[in-house]
């Protein structure tokens, strides 16, 4: 397998999803134009960064937008944090931010501290796994200060994980990093270190506490054994030497964002499998198309060189077995995660989810590669309120859609099933487990609406909409551009709100509009279409995750942002939607340098918004000033200024208004 330097420091996943075959014009992108922009400014760094971007806005302009704000009825009150670029998180005056759960805390009574010198799979197993990015909680007993933190564990950052990797070499005159072949030892602790925990919480005197050994205190990996369930389970293309019945699976991997089900389950997207994945089909094979279009082999980890399942000569259905929602029972640490085909395979970003108001239960569905599709699961059963059990298999049967989103304004969810349409013998498939094997090219035929990256979608029950977020795609073509994806080479992504029909979520469609297109809005060329109300601090781009709080406002993380993109870190924006406030952002909570803004989510009572602080420092020795690497060092020194307390490893925050109360109210 072919393993380089570049893809095993597997930096941010920003830009990372390729699509289909693109060919760039000479046009300079959005990106150019901004990155031009913020080296014309001289760019400053450190603490500096706050001041350049404050200079940026004069006090008189900020109490102008304030007074604009208050006049349009915004429905945020709180005072906006200033943009910048640190080392540290930040979060708006009169609240705080503590550091609830790090990557390698103990989850357990026999769980070993957190030591990063003496790293095996075995303490992994037993603590905190990394790179933190759904959040979601799930009541003990109706409290709203005491449930259960689910949190997915996307990937694994090796340079930031292992002492030791990386070395600094001079390749043609110029410094660069190399980083060694991880061991098997350090294979297995990635793959521990995948997937998601359960873990009790309890917020006692106002602040919020992990209940080690917690009796549902769990950690699923990717060795963790799982079934397959709905239409594909059992199909010959699911079946490999180790699993002749093709229902069971080991493990799950790259679970990007999820959700937490009505009936209080919890279910994680398996997103960017294409890496996991090394070695080459046999001549011929079958599958050759179905992996080509999600880019299977990546060989971004060296899986495939210690197991053979991960080896497409030796395994070459392996892939099959992932790429899908997997459910997890909370309710009992031993029960079996369920992989629920019915839901489609393809690049699985979340899977927030919604009672229609026939009782079926509605997913949103995002697949985050450039030109890829937007989809929703409605499930053929009713949720019944008055009996779990009723409700756990509910996602092994109902109907998967597509969206098409057309020049008028109206969206069409298209079904994906098979026998309908082009679903059909003439273009290979017998049975509706291959439409669900092969849920993009069913989607390719049907005709669907090609997207900029459809990550996190929420439907909100307030109002009857839906919001999508777009993070980016700067390979869209100017010929390439339709009414749902407006700008070409879109840099800096967009948001798109759906009504559908009726305010009913299982309708077959609905009508859609551009909530916001991101980006600096004082520079013209970009077009981003914030309010004027929004600050110079309030603008953001790449919408990444988004939660709905209970009073139905809309808060939207960012993955992507920096110094080369937007001058400013991700973080989480609180975005106006409604009234002649619509469109208004306003920064609340950012990242130090590096990280990715994941979560968020808001506790039933409103009062703690917690958010994942993803792969922070990750690429921090690109960035002349901070004068220090991003790669493992050694915990003493690898910050300056390091303090148990700072989120330098990923984790989870809780944050909290001082003295108690909602959020932003
Ligand atoms: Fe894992 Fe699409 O972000
Ligand atoms: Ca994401
Ligand atoms: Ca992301």
């Amino acid at each position: 397998m072919t393993v380089t330097p570049e893809t095993r420091f597997r930096t941010s996943q920003l830009e990372e999803n390729d699509g289909p075959p693109v060919n760039p014009t000479d046009n300079r992108t959005m990106g150019e134009i901004i990155a031009a922009r913020f080296s014309r400014r001289g760019f400053l760094m450190g603490s500096l960064a706050v001041s350049a971007i404050a200079a940026t806005v004069s006090p008189l302009a900020l109490i102008a937008a304030d007074e604009a704000r208050a006049e349009e009825g915004s429905a945020f009150k709180f005072d906006e944090l200033e943009a910048g670029i640190d080392d540290k998180h930040h979060v708006a005056p009169g609240y705080d931010a503590d550091v609830l759960l790090r990557w390698g805390d103990p989850l357990f009574a026999d769980s070993p501290e957190f030591d990063p010198l003496k790293q095996s799979a075995a303490a992994q197993a037993r603590q905190f796994g990394y790179n933190n990015d759904y959040v979601g909680f799930i009541p003990i007993d109706g409290s709203a200060e005491h449930g259960l933190l689910v949190v997915n564990h996307e990937y694994t950052n090796p340079h930031l994980m292992f002492p030791g990797i990386v070395s600094i070499v001079e390749k043609d005159g110029k410094r660069a990093a190399e980083v060694a072949p991880l061991s098997k030892e350090q294979v297995d602790v990635e793959m521990a270190a995948h997937g998601g925990t359960i873990v009790e919480i309890r917020k006692q005197g106002g602040k919020w506490r992990v209940v080690r050994d917690g009796k549902l205190n769990r950690r699923i990996m990717s060795t963790t054994e799982m079934a397959l369930s709905g239409p594909v389970a059992g199909h010959d293309r699911v079946k490999t030497n180790a699993d002749p019945s093709g229902t069971k699976v080991i493990g799950t991997m790259n679970n990007c964002a999820g959700g937490v089900t009505p009936w209080g389950t919890y279910v994680m997207a398996e997103e960017n499998i294409h890496g996991y994945f090394s070695g080459e089909l046999p001549e011929g094979h079958r599958e050759a198309a179905n992996y080509k279009r999600l880019g299977i082999p990546e060989g971004a980890y060296e899986w495939g060189a210690h197991y053979d399942r991960f080896d497409l000569a030796r395994e070459p259905n392996e892939p099959n077995r992932f790429g899908w929602i997997v459910e997890v029972d909370v309710n009992d640490p031993n029960s079996t995660p369920r992989k629920r085909t019915a839901m489609g395979r393809f690049k699985h970003e979340g899977a927030e989810s919604i009672v229609a108001k026939d009782g079926r239960v509605v997913f949103y569905l995002g697949d985050d590669e450039r030109f890829d599709y937007v989809y929703k699961f409605v499930t053929a059963g009713k949720f019944n309120p008055n009996d779990r059990t009723a409700n756990m298999n509910l996602l092994d049967d109902g109907t998967l859609h597509v969206a098409r989103f057309t020049e008028d304004g109206s969206v069409e969810w298209m079904p994906i099933v098979f026998g309908e349409g082009p679903l059909t013998a003439e273009n290979g498939f017998a049975s509706q487990a291959d439409v669900l094997i092969e849920t993009r090219r069913a989607a390719d035929l049907l005709g669907a609406t090609k997207m900029d990256r459809p990550e996190d979608i929420q439907p909100n029950a307030g109002n009857g909409k839906a919001y999508v977020m777009l993070t980016n795609n700067s390979k869209r073509k100017a010929e390439q551009v339709d009414a749902a994806n407006p700008r070409a080479a879109n840099a800096f992504g967009h948001i798109i709100e759906i009504v559908e029909d009726g305010g009913d979520f299982a309708a077959a469609g609905g009508k859609w509009e551009v909530l916001l297109k991101c980006g600096d809005p004082s520079v013209a060329d970009v077009g981003a279409t914030f309010s004027t109300a929004t600050t110079a601090h309030g603008w953001f781009g790449m919408p990444d995750n988004c939660a709905v709080d209970s009073a139905g406002r809309l808060w939207v993380a960012t993955d992507g942002q920096g110094p080369k993109a937007t001058g400013r870190t991700d973080g989480l924006w609180a975005v106006d939607t409604e009234g002649a406030a619509r469109a208004t952002s306003k920064l609340f909570f950012r990242v130090p340098i590096g990280a990715e803004m994941c979560g968020p989510l808001f506790a039933p009572d409103d009062q703690t918004a917690f958010v994942a602080v993803q792969h922070p420092g990750d690429g921090g020795e690109d960035w002349e000033g901070f004068g220090r690497p991003s790669y493992y060092e050694d915990p003493s020194t690898r910050w300056p200024d390091f303090k148990p307390d700072m989120p330098v490893r990923p984790s989870v925050v809780a944050i909290t208004k001082q003295g108690g109360g909602k959020i932003a109210v």
